[in-house]
């Protein structure tokens, strides 16, 4: 799901130009969920102390929304605002289905008085609920989120004074919340004011202005008085004031009449087309815009967190986040390899004098030496890019090495000591099961490392230490670059970890010798491209496709058949050829179509084996292989020819043909590349 909101501070804006830009939030957004999406905005009756609220929500893509904002005839689109605040929401169902009811924004009563859009998850909602109903709110979606704006209701309803402020209730709001969220409100009885908060969700802020700002650094404010505890008992005594907002403890602009304008977004992608100057919000803030200027408070102080948000500059570029001449993200994505990769490494392989450094590692790299083993913890193509190292690991560190599905290791309640420690792989580094399995591991005092290509995500703030894998945005929900750089961000740890061992010597130089080729092999990859694109075409109305293949290619055949399933919605699977003989190789007939990955490494012989018993059942095997290897190639139906790496990075070039293989099935299947069914980029939920 993706929040996305506006707010025009003195910036004059008609209601076309607002749904614009909400629509435009959403559309970047988008890749995280698309099921239905909303908005609300000021009514018309925008003289009045108190500004009505318009809801527009439809089942659908953003386009729906689009579409059916363009027939609100009602709301002259003409209409000029000085100052708004509009929010916008594009949902992924998790409670209820897919429905205008059930998406956002959801509110509060009939009036609209008060509407939330949420991502995450409320676990205690039903407690809420019940609650609210016996106080007379009447519920009308399925969602988790309504709770929210009835709960906020209530307490308006019920609050001590005129003069509680947005921001008060919403503090009031959020200590009752159990769960994950990021949340924005929105109130026909604070016109043009804006709160947004964040527990375990991401959350950010970007701010626009033709002038300097007031401050690059806001102080966050602690509240002084304990009348937030007000759920069940009505009238509680002492006073908050009504606005804790002067000059010196918010950000403003100091131009005429301070115009500015804020984008609260879950992701940054929203926002870098508006500004590059940027807050990130911590758990448990509460930030809030009034008349054009915002604060940042807490109720309370937690450990570790700083007295201060700093407004930072986004490093992503606008380029990075649009599709160029590919008919997807994905593809896109997959071209880039040649170029993320290098990024990857970039300032931290020398290779003229053979030596790796992780600046986010450097200064744990003595502890994790000591320790006693190593665990990659992570879901989905995360996973692969474990299992896929796991040997150069085990090999470089000479420590065992565990990999383990974040939601069957939490499952398993597996032994975790002080002693060890704990990878936690994720390209989004939001992923819920990922991230419940870092607090597991925290509490069980293991050293935390974040592999992750979102700064200032989840993940990797909450580890101790960690690399960012730098491939820059993805936004195919199908992982396909990240994948790649976190192969080559873990290889480079195990570089440096044996960087003083002379017997390593020379296969760290033949590894690093081949990190510094892969640019230009994985370019000799992608030129196979309309090769691939031929071969979907004859196998694009299968059923099924196995993939198989052992050793440091059996992470290659469990992603490979990710993508396809992904995407394609054929039946996929990864096969070890290995246990071939354990049962898959029923399977194996003249129809069935398998594509046998055969490259020459240590288990060249062994796969070879394989190769002789799927073609002795008459099996037609599809063979990625090494380009000098026509022995092999012989006995295939096809073959992909792959240029030669040192065996623990072949991984990197023999996948890409699969991620390629799967586009080209999808889209001659007719289907949404980046938007595959059922699936989200990033799964905060468990
Ligand atoms: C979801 C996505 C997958 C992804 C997995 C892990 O299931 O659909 O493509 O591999 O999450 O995501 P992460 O962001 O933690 O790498």
């Amino acid at each position: 799901t993706g929040i996305f909101a506006y707010l025009n501070y003195k910036v004059s804006r008609t209601r076309k130009e607002i749904f614009e830009i909400l629509v435009k939030g959403l559309q970047r957004l988008e890749y995280r969920g698309y099921d239905s999406a909303g908005v609300a905005v000021d009514g018309n009756n925008t003289e009045d102390k108190e500004r009505s609220i318009q809801l527009v929500k439809k089942r659908g893509k953003v386009k729906a929304l689009n579409e059916e904002l363009a027939k609100q005839d009602e709301m002259a689109l003409e209409t000029e605002f000085e100052t708004h605040f509009g929010i916008a929401h594009t949902r992924w169902a998790t409670h209820g289905e897919p429905n205008a009811l059930n998406s956002h924004p959801q509110r509060s009563n009939n009036a609209n008085e008060f509407v939330v859009i949420h991502n995450g998850i409320i676990t205690n909602y039903k407690d809420l609920k019940k609650f609210l109903e016996s106080k007379g709110y009447h519920f009308e979606s399925e969602t988790d989120t309504e709770t929210i704006p009835k709960l906020i209701k209530y307490l308006y309803d019920n609050r001590e004074s005129e003069d509680v402020s947005f921001t008060t209730l919403v503090e009031r709001v959020v200590q009752q919340l159990e769960g994950a969220f990021a949340l924005v409100f929105k109130s026909s009885k604070f016109p043009c004011e804006a709160v947004a908060t964040r527990r375990g969700s991401p959350l950010l802020i970007g701010v626009r202005s033709k002038y300097k700002l007031s401050t690059e650094e806001i102080p966050v404010l602690y509240k002084t008085c304990c009348s937030c505890n007000i759920l069940y008992a009505k009238s509680v005594a002492g006073k908050s004031k009504s606005s804790r907002n002067d000059g010196s403890t918010c950000l403003h602009s100091i131009g005429e009449k301070k115009a500015v304008e804020f984008y609260f977004a879950s992701d940054a992608s929203a926002i870098i087309e508006h500004t590059n100057r940027v807050v990130f919000l911590e758990d448990d803030d509460v930030a809030a815009v009034v008349d054009g200027q915002l604060s940042i408070h807490r109720v309370k102080r937690s450990a570790g967190e700083g007295p201060v948000r700093a407004i930072q500059t986004l490093q992503m570029e606008l380029q990075q986040i649009m599709k160029g001449n590919f008919s997807a993200f994905m593809q896109k994505e997959i071209f880039e390899q040649p170029e993320s990769v290098v990024n990857t490494m970039r300032g931290r392989v020398q290779f003229e004098t053979g030596t790796v450094v992780l600046g986010g590692l450097k200064d744990h790299l003595k502890e994790i030496k000591r320790c006693r083993r190593l665990m990659m913890i992570g879901c989905g193509t995360s996973y692969h890019a474990a299992v896929a190292t796991r040997q150069v690991l085990e090999e470089l560190t000479e420590l065992p090495v565990m990999v383990e599905l974040a939601s069957d290791f939490l499952d398993r309640n597996t032994p975790v000591f002080r002693d060890d420690v704990c990878f936690f792989i994720s390209q989004s580094g939001e992923t819920a099961d990922t991230l419940m399995a870092l607090h597991y591991c925290k509490n069980r005092g293991a050293l935390t490392v974040g592999i992750t290509n979102t700064v200032g995500s989840s993940i990797s703030r909450e580890t101790d230490c960690g690399v960012h894998i730098n491939a820059g945005p993805e936004i195919g929900v199908a992982s396909t670059k990240a994948y790649t750089s976190q192969f080559v961000s873990l290889c480079m740890f195990g570089l440096m970890m044996c960087e003083d061992r002379i017997s390593m010597l020379k296969r760290r130089q033949e590894i690093i010798n081949g990190l510094q080729s892969l640019p230009d092999l994985i370019k000799e990859v992608l030129s196979l491209d309309e090769k691939i694109q031929e071969l979907a075409h004859e196998l694009f109305q299968q059923r099924s496709l196995l993939v198989m293949g052992r050793g440091y290619n059996y992470a290659t055949c469990l992603e490979g058949a990710l993508k396809i399933k992904e995407i394609t919605y054929m039946h996929s699977e990864g096969i070890l050829a290995g246990e071939l003989k354990h049962g898959p190789l029923a399977l194996i007939d003249k129809q069935m179509p398998v594509i046998m990955i055969l490259v020459k490494d240590p288990c060249y012989k062994k796969c070879q084996n394989a190769l002789q018993q799927v073609t002795a059942r008459q099996g037609r095997p599809i063979l990625i292989c090494s380009k000098s290897d026509t022995e092999s190639m012989k006995f295939a139906y096809r073959t992909i020819e792959l240029p030669e790496t040192v065996d623990c990075l072949q991984g990197i070039l023999s996948v890409i043909p699969l991620q390629l293989l799967s586009f080209h099935l999808a889209v001659l299947r007719g289907y949404d590349v980046d938007c595959p069914r059922n699936l989200a980029k990033s799964v905060t939920v468990e």
